[in-house]
C-alpha cells in the first residue's frame, strides 16, 4: 500500500491510496492475495468480510518506514488505547515527539484536536486528568484526537465502535461525516449496518481476496459477485 506522493486534497475525488497487487503472508502463510483498489480522499471507505478474510493485515501493510509518511497515517483501533497519561498529555503526544515545546503552540494544536473529535466541550475542564477516567465512548475519541493531532491526511479504523454501546457508536459516526471533509477515511467494520450508514464506497474481502469494491449502497443492493451477495444476506460470516 503506498500513499500517493501526487495527492492533491483540494481534488474531493482523488486517490489518496492506491493498492497495487498486494500480497501478504504471514511465514508461509498467505493473509492477503492481490489485492488491488483505488482508495478515494476524502471518503469513507469501509472494509467488510468475516473474521480471518484479512481486513486487519490490509489496513496494517503500509510498510511505511519513512517518519514523515508515517505522520500521514493515523489509526485507531478496536480496543481503544489512551495512554495511562492525562487527557491533554494523549493528545499532544505526538507532537512532543516530533520536537514541538511551546506552551501556546500544543495548548492550541489540543484544543483543535479535541474539538475535531467532538470532545472538547465535554473534557475542557479536566484536561489535566486521567485519560482513563473517561467513559469508553470518549476514550475512543480522545484516541482519534491523538490521531489527528499529529495532521495524518489519512485515518485507518479498525473496528473503531466493536467495543462500544450504541450511544457511544451513534457518536463516533456522526464524528465520521465531519472528519471526513478533511481526512480519507478507511474503517474496518463487522457491522454491516454501520457501513450502510457511514461509507461511501464498501470492498468486500473474503479469505484474503478482494472480492469486489464499490459504491456502498451498489454492494448493500445488488451486488456482482454470488459471494458478496452470500455475506451481505447473512448466509455466512
Ligand atoms: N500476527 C499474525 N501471525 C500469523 N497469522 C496471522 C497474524 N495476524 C493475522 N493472521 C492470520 O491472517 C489471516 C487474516 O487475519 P486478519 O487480517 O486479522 O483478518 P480480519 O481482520 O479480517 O479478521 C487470518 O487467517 C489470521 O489468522
Ligand atoms: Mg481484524
Amino acid at each position: 500500500m503506498v500513499t500517493d506522493p501526487t495527492y492533491n486534497a483540494a481534488a474531493p475525488m482523488a486517490t489518496a491510496i492506491h493498492v497495487r497487487d498486494l500480497c501478504f503472508a504471514y511465514h508461509t502463510k498467505p493473509a492477503l492475495h492481490d489485492v488491488t483498489l483505488d482508495i478515494p480522499a476524502r471518503q469513507i471507505t469501509a472494509f467488510i468480510g468475516p473474521s480471518g478474510c484479512g481486513k486487519s493485515t490490509l489496513l496494517r501493510r503500509p510498510d511505511i518506514d519513512l517518519q514523515e509518511l508515517r505522520r500521514r497515517v493515523g489509526m485507531v483501533f478496536q480496543k481503544y488505547n489512551p495512554f495511562k497519561k492525562s487527557i491533554y498529555e494523549n493528545v499532544v503526544f505526538s507532537l512532543r515527539l516530533g520536537g514541538m515545546r511551546k506552551r501556546a503552540a500544543l495548548d492550541e494544536l489540543a484544543e483543535a484536536a479535541l474539538r475535531s473529535a467532538a470532545l472538547w466541550d465535554e473534557v475542557k475542564d479536566r484536561l489535566h486528568t486521567s485519560a482513563l477516567g473517561l467513559s469508553g465512548g470518549q476514550q475512543q475519541r480522545l484516541c482519534i484526537a491523538r490521531a489527528i493531532a499529529n495532521q495524518p491526511d489519512i485515518l485507518l479504523m479498525d473496528e473503531p465502535c466493536a467495543a462500544l454501546d450504541p450511544t457511544a457508536t451513534l457518536k463516533i459516526e456522526e464524528l465520521l461525516h465531519q472528519l471526513k471533509q478533511h481526512y480519507t477515511i478507511i474503517i474496518v467494520t463487522h457491522n454491516m449496518a454501520q457501513a450502510t450508514r457511514c461509507a461511501d464506497l464498501t470492498a468486500f474481502m473474503y479469505l484474503g481476496k478482494l472480492i469486489e469494491s464499490g459504491p456502498t449502497m451498489h454492494i448493500f443492493t445488488t451486488p456482482n459477485n454470488p459471494q458478496t451477495l452470500a455475506y451481505i444476506s447473512g448466509s455466512f460470516g
